[in-house]
């Protein structure tokens, strides 16, 4: 992989912003990997300054993961994530930018389905991701099969304790997701890993330096031809 050492989120975002516009000037129908969480809400910030102005109605999208269970709609569900801090502020036209199905009722199929109608749109030209502090990519967590692909999965307790802080209290955390599977993000053309905060040091060296282990799901990068990793200082302290 190529890493990129930059001083803070936000030089991370203006970085990993610049990556996907350009992308998306050369190819204006891309298919873009969207993650939620915290770390690429700078780069989606960048982004839409960066991309002002231009046509996006092409841009085609496929988040990573949404949890199973949450009411439509709930603020928290990554599908409101993504229209909130992705599809309004970029312009997008939502009916093209998929977010997988958590509805408990049909999460069974849902996997295959997201599958499907990833290889009908070409694959994933870019895919962004984050990493945990447990070093899942995705919702994939330490353990998971590096052929996996979009399935249901339960959330490791570290996990629901990292993403508390977006709900009430950590019981209202959803113990279920459905996640591309690590086989899944592998298939994206580009992969581009960001890390900010002393956090993900960790588990950023993990996946950067160590050995490629399903216990630590992000060091599947190594198995890729083409990844990008933009880490702030902090995050890249435990880098040899
Ligand atoms: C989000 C996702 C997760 C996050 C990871 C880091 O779609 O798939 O892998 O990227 O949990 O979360 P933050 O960015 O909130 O630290």
């Amino acid at each position: 992989a190529e890493v990129v050492i930059v001083k803070d989120a936000d030089e991370g975002g203006a970085l990993g912003a610049a990556v996907v516009a350009r992308l998306v000037r050369q190819t204006p129908a891309a298919v873009l990997g969207l993650a939620t969480g915290s770390t690429p809400l700078t780069m989606y910030r960048h982004l839409a300054v960066q991309l002002a102005g231009a046509d996006l109605g092409q841009v085609r999208g496929f988040a990573l993961d949404e949890y199973v269970g949450l009411p439509t709609g709930h603020p928290e569900s990554y599908r409101a994530v993504i229209d909130r801090e992705v599809v309004v502020p970029l312009g997008l036209d939502a009916g093209r930018i998929a977010v997988p199905n958590g509805k408990i009722e049909t999460a069974e199929h849902a996997g295959r389905d997201y599958e499907a109608a990833i290889a009908a749109a070409g694959g994933v030209d870019l895919q962004i991701l984050g990493i945990g502090t447990d070093g899942h990519i995705g919702f994939n967590e330490p353990g998971s099969s590096l052929a996996s692909l979009t399935r249901v999965k339960t959330l490791a307790p570290q996990t629901r304790a990292d993403n508390a802080r977006f709900f009430e209290s950590i019981d209202d955390v959803p113990m279920h997701c459905i996640t591309q599977g690590i086989g899944t993000i592998l298939r994206a053309r580009h992969l581009v890993l960001l890390a900010f905060g002393a956090s993900k040091a960790h588990a950023l060296a993990a996946a950067v330096e160590g050995a490629v282990s399903s216990s630590v799901p992000a060091s599947a990068i190594a198995l890729h031809p083409h990844v990008t990793v933009i880490v702030d200082e902090a995050a890249a302290a435990e880098l040899v």
